[in-house]
């Protein structure tokens, strides 16, 4: 497995593969890696011929006062777990690399994706998530890239800007991976203290409760309170609970994927989780 940190090497081994013919995934992170990363990587390994998963702690997603500094880094354990799981390079680089110019270029995510949901609770999230990934894409020019489902909002940011720059890259969701109580996993759930931990799979709880009770037509809003107050009684700082459209995140519509999200505090972790709704 090549550990790649200077881009006139990556690309020289990409373009060996690539005279070969070879299709190249991109499984991009921040490290910190955990059983769904290394899904994100198997998902990859069985649609391409060679994996590149990039660790990367991109400061320009996260805003004043969020976890930047703390964020946990652990690259020499990601480095072993990525050995075993069949990837052929790791692209860790350096800051000023991902970013030369002080004040560089940025993308702008549509205002429909970006200031939603998360967005509404993270400014300027969503175009650092994305001018991270644009940069990521130019440096790997990958065939496929490999997003997890528990950021359904980046994943579909990501497809908006493939279809909007008409980048030639395959962008494929992969199953939201959760500890066996049903918590979605994340780097961040490491910030949960015993007792939290305990009551942290109250929110996929929550999010399959209300799946039932919308498709047995209970009304949105008497699900939502009632869900948002279990969750404030579980120990919850609610952010949004919402059900839109999985298209484009705007209100669901009849006969079309629908999805249910939701966001909230527990202690000093933000938790995210969203659920299909057939
Ligand atoms: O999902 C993540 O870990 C990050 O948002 C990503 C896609 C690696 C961009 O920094």
């Amino acid at each position: 497995m090549h550990r790649l940190t200077d881009l006139v090497r990556l690309r020289a081994i990409l373009d060996h593969w690539r005279l070969q013919n070879e299709r190249i995934a991109l499984v991009p992170t921040m490290g910190n890696l955990h059983e769904g990363h290394l899904d994100l990587v198997r998902h990859a390994r069985r649609r391409a011929d060679r994996v590149v998963v990039t660790i990367f702690v991109n400061p320009t997603q996260f805003g004043p006062g969020e976890d930047f500094e703390s964020y946990p880094r652990t690259v020499d354990e990601d480095l072993s777990k990525l050995a075993a799981t069949g990837c052929e390079a790791v692209w860790l680089p350096a800051v000023d690399t991902m970013y030369p110019l002080e004040a560089g270029f940025a993308v702008r995510v549509p205002s429909q994706l970006a200031d939603c949901l998360c967005g509404e609770f993270r400014p300027g999230h969503f175009d650092g998530v994305a001018s991270v990934v644009l940069r990521l894409f130019n440096q790997v020019r990958p065939h496929l890239a490999v997003f997890g489902e528990k950021d359904f909002q980046q994943l579909l940011v990501i497809r908006r800007l493939v279809l909007d720059l008409s980048l030639d890259i395959d962008i494929l969701g992969c199953p939201t991976r959760r500890e066996a109580d049903g918590l979605a996993m994340s780097s961040r759930n490491q910030y949960l203290d015993p007792e939290q931990r305990a009551a942290a799979p109250a929110l996929f709880q929550t999010l399959t409760g209300m799946a039932k009770r919308l498709q047995a037509g209970d009304d949105w809003a008497t699900v939502e309170s009632e869900a948002r107050a279990a969750l404030v009684r579980a120990g919850f700082r609610p952010q949004y609970l919402a059900w839109r459209s999985a298209e484009d995140l705007a209100e669901p519509k009849p006969g079309r994927p629908q999805r249910l999200l939701a966001a909230a505090w527990l202690g000093k972790a933000r938790l995210i989780d969203n659920i299909a709704l057939d």
